[in-house]
């Protein structure tokens, strides 16, 4: 362990104010030093760097820019709300390996803000986990801010997952792309991050791809990421890897897509084999663009898709283009373009809205007519869903961001902030003449199971009540339960814990829908727009089976025949444990309950 020696002394002398901290490592010091420039800057002076300089986080500070001038790189200043009155959590800032002096700069500054005091020096940053709220099975990142699934690509048994990544704080702000590798989709890696801003801006959202025959140049099977530089304007770029993510190096012509739309971003290139070329959708303002390419590098334009069709609420964002076989047969398929819109939700804020139909090489022509809206999930926290590339087995596995724009930045988490929802394998169905979208949690989830209770069946004629779930419930299980409906007009369940917090979920069979209601299903002050109800339409069936998947700060519900999925956050002060079945208007039986504790093992 190191030896931290601090020596604070400052001198408020007019402007000037110098702190040095030393850091005995090895045999060399460590030592930071500031001065307080008339200009309003600090300049923190850092010689014989350790690995990171600790910065301490004040989520209600305004952002302060840090900018390391480090000689090797263009200098980019990060957006970093250090502390003024007190530490929420710290983050690490890396340190280059140096001889020389680093210099670090930051502005606005006050001169009495904590952080002068409290900023450290550091070869370690202890990222074990502080939060109840922390799920287990669904991708949560170690520390900071993550939204949107970035470049979900399969190669050489790993499932590579990326993300939008603030590692300076747990707000939204300074994209990277973070990064994390599973060989079975529920038990992650964390990697370092693997995109970093530069000169043409931060990183936005976009999708990687296998180039297989090395089209590129850039060497057989390297894994291409396709990104938003987000700067004055929102631009294509490119950054290619040749050993299995691990680094990436960005192409020396970037950016290599630029039109004149603020809103141009979210890259997605898959192989289109009837044409031999390669195709990137956009999310441009309201409606997609299709662009071509022989070599992955030059991008023609193609067609545009959108305007007039489905939801315009709010931004379109994040697309994805992709072929799913119908009704089981591998070999009918049918094009479908996954589109996230936000704001202009069903509940609200952030959703993920779909269109099938057909896709020529050049055009994606929409089998509906325009004003129908198809929405992928019926719960409010599931967005910028994006599907994995190159999966063994053609198969289709799709990842959602599990929160809304509307309170994302205020959930009551503080080391980190967001998860994914759980990776779900989505087909189509047919139902009159369309097309609509079937989803099934991955098999691979059910490795998970530790312990499992089964309950046989009863009759639940008004009330029914099973006073505890599971004998040491963590947070974290599956309720998988079956119902066949005798009567009734309602078929209730209703998931509570000893503090009176509860989720009320029931299938009204008169307005043909399966209804969640978390207002009181723990802590949901911090947003106005957290309270809520949502619904998914169902069909009038004498059997239904629910599969809840629940993990410490969610509920993700899917049917069991995956005709709908509703994703919602929820934050009880324990887990709900007990389960209350209610009948309005007639009885209804419940066949079967499995109830699954679910752990990393
Ligand atoms: C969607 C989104 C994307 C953008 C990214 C920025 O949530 O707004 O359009 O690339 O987030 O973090």
């Amino acid at each position: 362990m190191i030896k931290i020696r601090v020596n604070l002394f400052k001198q408020v002398t007019g402007c000037l104010l110098f702190v040095c901290m030393m850091i005995a490592c090895g045999s060399s010091e460590s030592q930071l030093s500031m001065e307080y420039r008339e200009n309003g800057e600090m300049v923190i002076r850092i010689f014989n760097p350790t690995r990171f300089l600790l910065l301490p986080i004040e989520e209600k500070a305004d952002e302060a820019q840090v900018c390391l001038n480090n000689q090797d790189a263009y200098p980019v200043p990060m957006h970093i709300r250090l502390a003024v009155n007190h530490v929420d959590y710290y983050v690490p800032f890396p340190l280059p390996e140096s001889t020389e002096p680093l210099v670090i700069t930051v502005h606005p500054v006050d001169k009495e803000a904590i952080c002068w005091d409290t900023m450290a020096l550091s070869n370690t940053f202890d990222d074990s986990n502080r939060e109840k709220f922390r799920p287990l099975y669904h991708f949560s990142p170690a520390y900071g801010w993550m939204n949107d699934p970035n470049g979900l690509v399969y190669l050489d048994g790993e499932y590579h997952l990326f993300y939008q990544y603030n590692p300076y704080g747990s707000m939204w702000g300074n994209m990277h792309w973070g990064h994390a590798v599973s060989r079975d989709l529920v038990r992650w890696e964390h990697l370092p991050v693997a995109i970093a801003p530069d000169e043409l801006g931060t990183v936005f959202s976009g999708n990687c791809i296998i180039d297989k025959e090395n089209t590129a140049g850039f060497g057989k099977n390297a894994m291409i990421a396709y990104y938003t530089s987000a700067g004055e304007r929102q631009t294509q770029s490119i950054a290619y890897s040749t050993d299995l993510g691990r680094t990436f190096t960005k192409y020396d012509k970037n950016p290599v897509v630029t039109v004149d739309i603020p809103d141009f971003r979210d890259p997605n290139v898959f192989y289109h084999a009837p044409t031999g070329k390669w195709i990137m959708v956009i999310a441009a303002g309201q409606e997609v663009q299709l662009f071509s390419s022989s070599d992955l590098l030059h991008w023609e334009y193609e067609s545009s898709f959108g305007e007039g069709y489905g939801n315009h609420g709010g931004v379109w964002e994040c697309p994805d283009l992709l072929e799913l076989p119908v009704d089981g047969d591998p070999g009918r398929k049918k094009w479908v373009l996954l589109l996230n819109i936000n704001p202009g939700g069903i509940f609200g804020g952030s959703a993920t809205q779909y269109f099938t139909g057909n896709f020529d090489g050049k055009t994606f022509t929409c089998e509906s007519s325009p004003e129908t809206v198809k929405w992928m999930n019926w719960g409010k926290d599931h967005y910028a869903t994006i599907t994995w590339h190159n999966a063994p087995e053609g198969r289709a596995i799709a990842i959602a961001w599990m929160s809304n724009w509307q309170y994302a930045n205020q959930v009551p988490t503080l080391q980190f902030r967001s998860a994914n929802s759980v990776p779900r394998e989505i087909s189509l169905y047919t139902k009159e003449t369309e097309s609509y979208l079937l989803h099934h949690p991955v098999k691979e989830l059910e490795e998970l199971r530790k312990e499992s209770v089964a309950v046989s069946s009863f009759t639940v004629n008004k009330s029914y009540t099973i006073d505890q779930l599971l004998a040491d419930n963590t947070g974290a299980y599956e309720l998988d339960i079956s119902f066949k409906n005798q009567s009734a007009g309602i078929i209730g369940l209703n998931l509570f814990n000893s503090r009176g917090e509860s989720v009320d979920m029931y299938y009204d069979l008169t307005a043909h829908r399966f209804i969640m209601d978390r207002t009181k299903s723990g802590l949901t002050g911090f947003s106005p727009d957290f309270p809520a109800v949502t619904y998914a339409p169902v069909e009038k069936q004498s059997a239904y089976r629910l599969r809840l998947w629940m993990d410490h700060c969610s509920i993700e519900c899917f049917d069991g025949e995956g005709k709908f999925v509703m994703t919602n956050l929820v934050f009880p002060d324990e887990p709900y444990n007990r389960l209350n079945f209610y009948s309005k208007g007639g009885s209804f039986e419940v066949e079967s309950i499995h109830i699954h504790l679910l752990d990393i093992h």
